[in-house]
């Protein structure tokens, strides 16, 4: 019998292995098409430059990020690369000071503070319109005010720190989370 042959289950184990690992490369490189700044799911940095609203898609039955007309961060309008430098400053602010000790970024970090993936569309911020909103919360990161039960630190941020923070703020609340937060800042039920 050919399954007695040990030959036979080593060229077995070689297919195997030889067809998963083109199946993984397959799956790597099309994950990454999807997570790359400008690919499906990810707009390009320069998506700072325009108004980014959540909005109900009925078709997906969730919530999900929408890019609309320009709307300038800072009242400015950043190039690409430009806007690639700014949130990689901000990405370093971030990491730095350890924002994920309280904050959770797409649902992972700490459960002690809100999850920033939308914190830009917060409504606390989006009754600020055009360059106003930034402003603020560049104001804010730099001196914490208390908004509601528990306080933020004051974590000396600087003001070009916390532009490049505000940056990466907006542009991460472009990025399709697949529903994640389900419904946030809007009432539950307001989708109907
Ligand atoms: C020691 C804990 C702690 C750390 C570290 C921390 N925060 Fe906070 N943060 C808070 C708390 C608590 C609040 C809620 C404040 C309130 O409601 O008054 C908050 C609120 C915020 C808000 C407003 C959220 C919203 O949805 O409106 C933003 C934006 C924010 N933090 C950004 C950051 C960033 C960026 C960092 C890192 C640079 C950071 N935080 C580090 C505790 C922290």
């Amino acid at each position: 019998m050919y399954t007695q042959d040990p030959l036979f289950w080593r060229a077995g184990a070689f297919a195997t292995t030889a067809f998963m690992a083109a199946v993984l490369a397959m799956l790597t490189v099309d994950t990454l098409r999807q997570i790359s700044p400008g690919g499906a799911h990810v707009p390009s940095y320069s998506v700072i430059n325009h108004e980014i609203t959540y909005q109900y898609d009925p078709a997906l039955k969730q919530y999900g990020p929408k890019v609309g007309g320009e709307d300038l961060l800072f009242g400015r309008s950043y190039t690409d690369e430009e806007a690639s430098a700014l949130i990689a400053r901000g990405k370093l602010v971030i990491q730095s000071r350890a924002c994920i000790d309280c904050h959770t970024f797409f649902g992972n970090g700490a459960y002690y503070a809100p999850d920033l993936t939308r914190a830009w569309m917060d409504p606390k911020w989006a009754i600020y319109a055009g360059p106003k909103r930034s402003e603020k919360i560049a104001r804010f990161l730099m001196n914490p005010l208390r908004l509601g039960a528990r306080a933020m630190p004051n974590l000396g941020i600087t003001r070009d720190e916390a532009e490049a923070v505000v940056a990466y703020l907006k542009w991460m609340s472009s990025i399709d989370a697949n529903g994640f937060p389900d419904r946030f800042g809007a009432p539950v039920g307001a989708e109907q």
